[in-house]
């Protein structure tokens, strides 16, 4: 993964780094930190994910399942990265905050942090009110809308199989102003000190798909 390349380089990772991937989901990213030889653990809160993670990772790298806003870990870890909007799912804003409390109090003080969201300016440039795509012979029909109120984006997914019903789901992320998700991490202790639009280090800004993020926890 590039991306994982590209955050190793960022944090400056080296082989004596004791590493979390909160919501690491499948171990996608994982599997390309497993070069760098440091001490890796991942964590997601699905079981299902966590076992394609265990098939594809090597066994000295440690999985866990936990919900982020509980994390049964304390100041261990020199390095936390949150790739691919992994955070901000909770509708109540105390749990996004407690989620980040809870990131930032498993890094030691001077522990580094990376965070890859996404890009709400860009979101909203280019969001996607309705796609279709077929899969498997199913037809799948995503609808997309921004709630101004709430600052979240939104998407329901509707499967049909030969025009029968087959079931939907939701998917609801907030979305964070530069200078909002700044504040809000660093009211927990974890302050940002450089900021890139995309995986290829292009300038923030409103043309920028990704809003990724670096910093170090302060205090001690
Ligand atoms: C957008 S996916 C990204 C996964 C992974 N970082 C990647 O890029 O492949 C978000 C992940 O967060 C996990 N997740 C959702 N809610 C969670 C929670 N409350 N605690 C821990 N993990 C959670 C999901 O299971 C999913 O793997």
């Amino acid at each position: 993964m590039p991306e994982a390349t590209f955050a190793a380089a960022a944090i400056h990772l080296n082989p004596s780094d004791h590493v979390l991937d909160l919501c690491c989901g499948a171990g996608r990213h994982l599997a390309t930190l497993e070069k760098y030889g440091a001490c890796l653990t991942g964590l997601d809160y699905s079981p299902q994910l966590l076992k394609y993670a265990r098939a594809r990772l090597s066994m000295t790298t440690g999985l866990v399942r936990a919900d982020m806003r509980r994390l049964p870990f304390l100041s261990c870890f020199d390095v936390v990265f949150s790739f691919f909007t992994s955070f901000g799912y909770f509708l109540k804003e105390t749990d996004n905050t407690r989620a980040a409390e809870e990131m930032a109090r498993t890094l030691k003080p001077g522990g580094r942090f990376f965070m890859d969201y996404l890009n709400p300016l860009y979101v909203a440039r280019t969001l996607k009110p309705e796609s279709r795509r077929m899969s498997h012979g199913y037809t799948i029909d995503e609808q997309r809308w921004i709630d101004e109120a709430a600052k979240r984006v939104n998407k329901k997914v509707t499967v049909t199989q030969d025009g029968r019903y087959m079931g939907a789901t939701t998917e609801s992320v907030r979305l964070y102003a530069l200078e909002e998700l700044t504040l809000l991490l660093g009211s927990v202790g974890l302050r940002v000190d450089e900021l890139w639009g995309d995986y290829e280090g292009a300038v923030y800004g409103e043309g920028a798909p990704r809003m990724i993020l670096k910093g170090v926890r302060t205090g001690s």
